[in-house]
């Protein structure tokens, strides 16, 4: 029975380009989604654009449009990067959409009629100039423990202290220079504290749905049994915000980070109205379908507390499992645009173009963990050049010419001895569990020792030198045609990872889309284009 999997990577927001940090979740996702999609699994992969808030509203503002044209515009832009990493979505939908609004309206009156929204009002700043109230990072001053300048309402970057806005020294607002004033307003809360949401969030942690990793941080955050420690979550915010509006609260928008993981919903109910897939089978509690998310670590807490507890109390099912992952770093530093490794997806395909290069090498690098891993840009030159030119496409380079030369572009016998070590390497499945484990870098260093492997078989058979000699025909044919069935076969393990080259191998061998179940017909391959 093929399994049927509901994949989303986090959703990148609308006020930002795409970078290469992100692009190692987006790879990492695809990667993965393409590998279910080659054993024959029902997989569907579905992502969206992150639209609300107040940083995109302001943002509009600044460039003279509304929020509606700014997010049209970088969905636009966010799309057209994705498609040329070849980051392959089934739905790419965006958070401001009537299927998503339906989804958290769902969402929050459930929960609203299981008791579990509170409204308590609160003090924050607001700047009298604007005429709004400021989230954290709009609100700036002197630090009360350092006292440098021009800090932000949350954390000192000078010093690393973290405090509260209303301690700053002299705080203004960062969108008029304001001083801001202390006002009350009521807001919304989705009762984390609660009895049911802290059991329920233990049972969860502990039912395998987290990596090692991410369990132990979510055991931090929970603390002890009997222990509470986790408060109740402000969903609201006042108007002016770009967002949805609450039901029956006039003024009161859902925060951003409410409707935006009820995105992945969304979007998939886009997918499924225009494919006539059912929704339900995929959301309701006790599906047997399987939802993985891929995050980041930084977006761990709000997918492993928040995101978990609002759907089983909403009566929808919850996350088989969160794949998260670390950081990209570059040349061994968190980018940054003065060092100039800050680079955006754009950049990249403006100056070095091949995107499957890049897909390879963080594929090298992803081993299922949250560590942080490194593109080191002299490393990435080098590892693409030995791997991929100088293992996978040299057997092609020296086999490929004499078949069409010599042969007629037709393959003649395959020698067994030379396709043994790969016939047992499919036997054994490893390469596919190292896939299916999100463990990339050991498949790749699977697939490239088999290269090897071929490899030493042309250099043994030595084709350049049958070539010249008299009445060797039969042989040089036997040692091309087993050569370009292992390319072949390379091909097909590498795919999920480079498709378009795949794509491309699938042309010139004049074969069949490949997939897992190739490996049962051998001998597909009929004749070079
Ligand atoms: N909008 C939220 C996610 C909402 S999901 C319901 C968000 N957006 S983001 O644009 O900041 O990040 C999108 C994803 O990219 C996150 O999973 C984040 O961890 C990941 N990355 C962003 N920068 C990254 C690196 N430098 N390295 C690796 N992943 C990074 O968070
Ligand atoms: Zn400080």
């Amino acid at each position: 029975m093929p399994r049927k999997i509901l994949v989303t990577s986090a959703l990148p927001y609308a006020n930002g380009s795409i970078h290469l940090g992100h692009l190692v979740e987006y790879i990492q996702t695809d990667i993965w989604v393409r590998f279910q999609k080659m054993r024959g699994n029902t997989c569907h992969y579905v992502c969206a654009d992150d639209t609300h808030g107040t940083p995109i509203m302001l943002r509009a503002e600044k460039e003279g449009i509304t929020p509606e044209q700014l997010i049209a515009r970088v969905w636009q832009e966010h799309y057209a990067d994705f498609t040329a990493f070849h980051v392959e979505f089934d739905n790419y939908g965006s958070t401001n959409s009537s299927e998503n609004r339906v989804c958290a309206e769902t969402i929050y009156k459930s929960l609203k009629s299981k008791g579990l929204i509170e409204v308590r009002s609160i003090e924050q700043f607001y700047d009298p100039v604007k005429n709004m109230f400021l989230p954290d990072r709009f609100i700036k001053g002197e630090c009360p423990k350092c006292h440098a300048k021009d800090q932000y309402g949350d954390n000192c970057e000078v010093c690393g202290a973290a405090y509260a806005p209303t301690e700053l020294i002299n705080p203004y607002s960062a969108v008029s220079g304001a001083k801001p004033e202390l006002r009350n307003s009521d807001h919304y809360f989705f009762k984390l504290s609660s009895a049911t949401c802290q059991q329920f969030l233990r049972e969860w942690t502990r039912s395998g749905s987290l990596q090692p990793e991410a369990a132990n941080k979510m055991q931090e955050w929970l603390g002890t049994e009997g222990e509470n420690k986790l408060s109740d979550w402000d969903i609201s915010r006042d108007a002016p915000y770009f967002g949805f509006e609450i039901p029956d609260a006039p003024g009161k928008y859902f925060y951003v980070w409410l409707d935006a993981p009820v995105g992945y919903m969304g979007s998939f109910r886009q997918l499924c109205n225009s494919k006539g897939i059912s929704y339900d089978e995929y959301w309701k509690q006790g599906s047997d379908a399987e939802l993985y998310h891929f995050i980041g670590k930084d977006i761990l807490y709000f997918h492993a507390l928040f995101w978990p507890a609002m759907l089983h109390h909403a009566g929808f099912r919850t996350p088989t499992k969160l794949f998260s992952h670390g950081f990209l770093t570059v040349n061994g530093e968190k980018m940054s645009k003065s060092r100039g490794t800050f680079i955006t997806a754009r950049s990249y395909i403006d100056h070095i173009k091949d995107t499957e290069y890049l897909r390879y090498y963080y594929a090298a690098k992803l081993n299922g963990t949250m560590e942080d891993i490194d593109l080191n840009l002299d490393d990435f030159v080098a590892k693409v050049n030995s791997d991929l030119i100088g293992k996978y496409i040299n057997i092609a380079s020296r086999c490929a010419g004499f078949i069409s030369k010599r042969f007629d572009g037709l393959l003649g016998k395959v020698n067994s001895v030379a396709t043994a070590e790969f016939e047992s390497a499919f036997k054994n499945g490893e390469i596919a569990h190292c896939y299916e484990q999100r463990d990339f870098s050991r498949a790749l260093r699977e697939i490239m020792r088999l290269a090897d492997v071929a490899n030493q078989y042309i250099a043994e058979k030595k084709p350049w030198e049958l070539a010249k000699q008299e009445g060797k025909d039969a042989e040089l044919h036997e040692v091309c045609s087993s050569a370009m069935t292992l390319f072949r076969d390379l091909t097909l393990y590498l795919k999920p990872v480079l498709p378009e080259l795949a794509k491309q191998v699938e042309n010139f061998l004049n074969i069949s889309p490949r997939s897992t179940c190739c490996f049962l017909k051998p001998n597909c391959l009929a004749r070079l284009s």
